[in-house]
């Protein structure tokens, strides 16, 4: 397939943010290269039909990621949740010092919205701050961003979908900002279509701000039945260590990481009845709300033209821009 713009190495592109991006790039037009361990994958076969040219390599072989990274003009780096601090950081790190190495114009790191400027000596919260400053460190033009979690997350068993209810560590009335997967891409998309603007940034990025009556709304309109929103009694949070560490990180503006996330819905999830998958919410909430109102449009002005501090494309961009 022809394209006019030169490659950009995608890592992680057989998963949700690195997937996300490179359809979002080759929507742009750019050249996707991406860095997969199995070529004969079926999401690689399915990247691969979807025009963008493979790599075999891993995070561990360092030579096939200085092959894979041979004239290319961004690198977008986004590293598996299940690596060990040490290794994040040590794979975080040797991406981005070999982008110097190779001259490239416009590096990408995708942090998380639960990474502070600071250390806290919690290992879960501090690979990719160490990340971050490494990055900045660099002579080389980088963008950080930091998703909200993602709203996939959201309909993943153990939160209580299963038995027509849904349980949350928020109050009915308290908000935290998500972020659909597809919507990290157009963003990452839009990054590297402005490099001049977007290099030297660190953006945090949402897509919506949803209260636990909002999660109420939404999830009964998708599941076209009713579903109760509760906040998780006191009991609960406190006899879930993890659980019980979200809402005063939440108050911090510190989010829970994603294997936090997974720790807790699976300990919620031991302890409830087992039932059918949740259908539905695999692409994001703000979809299916029903108030009328269309978040979808917010995603698409990512980022926000009026406010490039805001990083991010959440409703309070829209209202600004009025
Ligand atoms: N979940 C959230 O709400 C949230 C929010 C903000 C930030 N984050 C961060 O997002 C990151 C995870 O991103 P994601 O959810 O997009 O990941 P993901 O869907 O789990 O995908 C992981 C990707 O990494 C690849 N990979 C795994 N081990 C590898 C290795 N040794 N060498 C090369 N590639 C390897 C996988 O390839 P294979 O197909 O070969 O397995 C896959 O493409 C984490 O750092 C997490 O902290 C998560």
């Amino acid at each position: 397939m022809p394209n006019d713009k030169p490659p950009i190495l995608v890592f992680g592109a057989t998963g949700r943010q690195g997937g996300a991006v490179a359809r979002a790039l080759r929507q742009a037009q750019w050249s996707v290269r991406a860095l997969v361990r199995d070529t004969a994958a079926p999401r690689s076969i399915a990247l691969n039909d979807a025009g963008v040219e493979l790599a075999q390599g891993s995070l561990e072989d360092i030579e096939a990621i200085r092959a894979a990274m041979k004239g290319v003009h961004g690198v977008f780096s986004v590293l598996p949740g299940n690596l060990a601090q040490e290794e994040e950081v040590r794979a975080g790190i040797s991406i981005a010092d070999i982008a110097v190495e190779r001259g490239v114009r416009h590096f990408v790191y995708s942090s998380g919205a639960s990474a502070g400027d600071r250390l806290t000596g919690v290992a879960r919260f501090d690979a990719k701050p160490r990340i971050e400053a490494h990055v900045r460190s660099l002579p080389i033009t980088a963008t950080i961003i930091r998703p909200m979690i993602f709203m996939e997350m959201l309909a993943r068993p153990g939160f209580g979908l299963e038995e027509g209810r849904y349980s949350f560590f928020l109050r009915p009335d308290q908000a935290m900002q998500l972020i659909a997967v597809s919507d990290i891409g157009k963003f990452v998309a839009a990054v590297f279509a402005d490099r001049s603007r977007f290099g030297g940034e660190t953006l945090k990025i949402a897509g919506d701000t949803v209260t636990g009556s909002d999660l109420e709304a939404v999830l009964t309109q998708a599941a076209g039945r009713p579903i109760a929103y509760a906040r998780f009694s006191e009991e609960t949070l406190m006899a879930n260590p993890d659980l019980g560490t979200w809402p005063p990180a939440l108050k911090q503006g510190r989010l829970p990481t994603m294997s936090t996330w997974m720790s807790c819905a699976r300990s919620i999830r031991k302890s409830s009845r087992s039932g059918p998958g949740f259908p539905g919410t695999d692409s994001g909430l703000s979809r299916r709300r029903s108030d009328g109102e269309r978040p979808e449009a917010v995603n698409r002005q990512a980022p926000c033209q009026r406010r490039p501090d805001h990083g991010s494309c959440h409703r309070r961009c829209r209202l600004l821009r009025r």
